[in-house]
């Protein structure tokens, strides 16, 4: 049931593409913990691995945007997705925290994590690697 990183998301800049790589496994590690009833410090450090990943791969697009000169209003939004993904990232953790064995849990997580994901790589970071190939 693990999410698989297909070519279709490849962004085109490496550095960006290979966190994206990890960043999935980070994801089906949630997914397979939770899955298998692990306790919740087991959960607990692997989504507070997965929260320092995502906190660094942000700040690595935001750098990176900001290196190239990136236009400020595509920065400001691609910026405005990122916080949009702590809203909801932060909501799973509440209803896990609330309910930890519950069977909607995992589809939940696995839906909007990788609804998010794949929407926000298609559209805004698939955006940054045109904009280098531009140059
Ligand atoms: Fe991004």
């Amino acid at each position: 049931m693990d999410i698989k990183f297909t070519d279709d998301l490849l962004v085109g800049v490496d550095s960006i593409d290979t966190q994206h790589k990890e960043l999935i496994g980070i994801i089906n590690n949630l997914l397979n913990a939770i899955n298998r009833g692990d306790g919740k410090d087991e959960v607990e450090k692997v989504v507070a691995f997965l929260k320092r990943y995502v906190e660094t791969h942000f700040s690595m697009e935001e750098t990176l945007m900001k290196r190239i000169k990136y236009p400020t209003d595509k920065y400001l939004e691609h910026e405005r997705q990122h916080t949009d993904f702590w809203e909801k990232y932060n909501e799973l953790i509440n209803q896990y925290k609330k309910d930890p064995r519950s069977p909607l849990l995992v589809t939940t997580i696995k839906n909007v994590l990788v609804g998010w994901f794949t929407n926000h790589v298609n559209k805004t970071d698939k955006a940054i690697g045109a904009f280098v190939r531009k140059k």
